[in-house]
């Protein structure tokens, strides 16, 4: 089943806030729904929110048959429901580049986004196994966070998608999964793919992942991500930057698997990207239960960025980085890329 889709003239996307307790597909047939599915991360994960960019502009031009002004508004909407994956503005520039031929180019643009999606997927996929084969000692055992699975994307996944490849040549070992704190992406949905693969794991709390690395129960991080800057910073769920110190302090490699189109040359590094801060309530509250006293301020940032120079690697479709080298993403010419 894929993440997210185009079927009868609307989306469809699995419900991620339903799991694990239900795998439910939403339809979403307005600008309007298509943002709060965002917002409240029905869809989410950086190359889906990509694909839910294209096709949310794909289904403003067919409600308003195409009025540029309105698609222009709808299109805003949409890029604005979520800061810090450039993944979104990407999809939705993307499929703003044909509207001047049509609707029926724009959803061919969209559609084309979402095939795409499935071929790097799979493409970073299998050069991030490689690598790992390469540097690390088979049966490989991670520690990974977040979520960055076949519900990140379309299909397949990205961190995930590695921990498959690896696990279909008989090289994997074992996986540690962090709970992911406040929305528990790892445990809801990591945990849940990791269960649908048949891949042995562990779900830790996320201050356990550090104790796990220099225990050496996990002998590499791999990470998805939902922004790389120019000089190889790397944005993803909050809490990889302690992974990645804990990496370096356990000599281990800190792996990131994500395709070209989560590379933002505009942005010279991490420091210059727009960190989401979520509502107090995800961290005051677990589920209808209150957990901090009324009034506590919170700091709730949704990402964080890891320093260029601890990442070992970035594995995308198209080729490795090595930042804690030197390697930088705006290294090659975009030709090469
Ligand atoms: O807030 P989320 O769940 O959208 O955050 C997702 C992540 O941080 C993922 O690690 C990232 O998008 C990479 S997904 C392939």
């Amino acid at each position: 089943m894929r993440t997210i889709d185009w079927r009868h003239d609307r989306i469809v996307a699995i419900d991620q806030t339903r799991l694990p307790h239900e795998l439910v597909l939403m339809e979403i047939d307005t600008v309007e729904a298509l943002v709060d599915a965002i917002k409240r991360l029905v869809v989410r994960g950086a190359p889906a929110l990509g694909v839910a960019g294209t096709l949310g502009v794909a289904l403003a031009a067919r409600l308003s048959a195409g009025d540029p002004s309105m698609v222009a508004a709808a299109a805003a909407a949409v890029r604005g429901a979520r800061p810090t994956a450039v993944n979104l503005a990407w999809g939705v520039d993307r499929a703003l580049r044909p509207l001047d031929q049509g609707i029926d180019a724009v959803l061919a643009e969209a559609l084309a986004v979402l095939e795409e999606d499935i071929a790097c997927s799979r493409a970073l996929s299998e050069r991030g196994a490689r690598w790992l084969m390469q540097h690390v000692t088979s049966p490989v055992a991670l520690q990974t966070h977040c979520n960055a699975g076949a519900l990140a994307c379309v299909e397949w996944g990205t961190a995930l998608g590695v921990v498959r490849a690896l696990h279909e040549r008989g090289a994997l070992g074992h996986v540690f999964a962090a709970e992911t704190r406040p929305l528990l992406q790892g445990a809801r949905l990591t945990a849940w793919e990791l269960a649908q693969m048949g891949v042995p794991h562990t779900l830790v709390v996320d201050s356990a992942a550090a104790s796990v690395l220099a225990r050496g129960l996990a002998r590499a991080v791999v990470v998805g991500a939902d922004r790389v800057t120019a000089n190889g910073d790397v944005i993803n769920k909050v809490g990889t930057f302690p992974l990645a110190l804990a990496a370096a302090y356990a000599e281990v490699p800190m792996v990131v698997a994500a395709p070209e189109s989560t590379i933002d040359l505009s942005t010279p590094t991490g420091n210059d990207v727009d960190i989401e801060v979520r509502g107090t309530d995800e961290i005051t509250r677990w589920g209808d239960v209150k957990v901090a006293p009324d009034g506590t301020d919170t700091l709730n940032y949704a990402f964080d960025v890891t320093p260029a120079a601890l990442v070992t690697a970035i594995v995308t479709d198209r080729r490795v980085i090595l930042p804690a080298m030197g390697g930088r993403p705006d290294d090659q010419p975009a030709a090469d890329r």
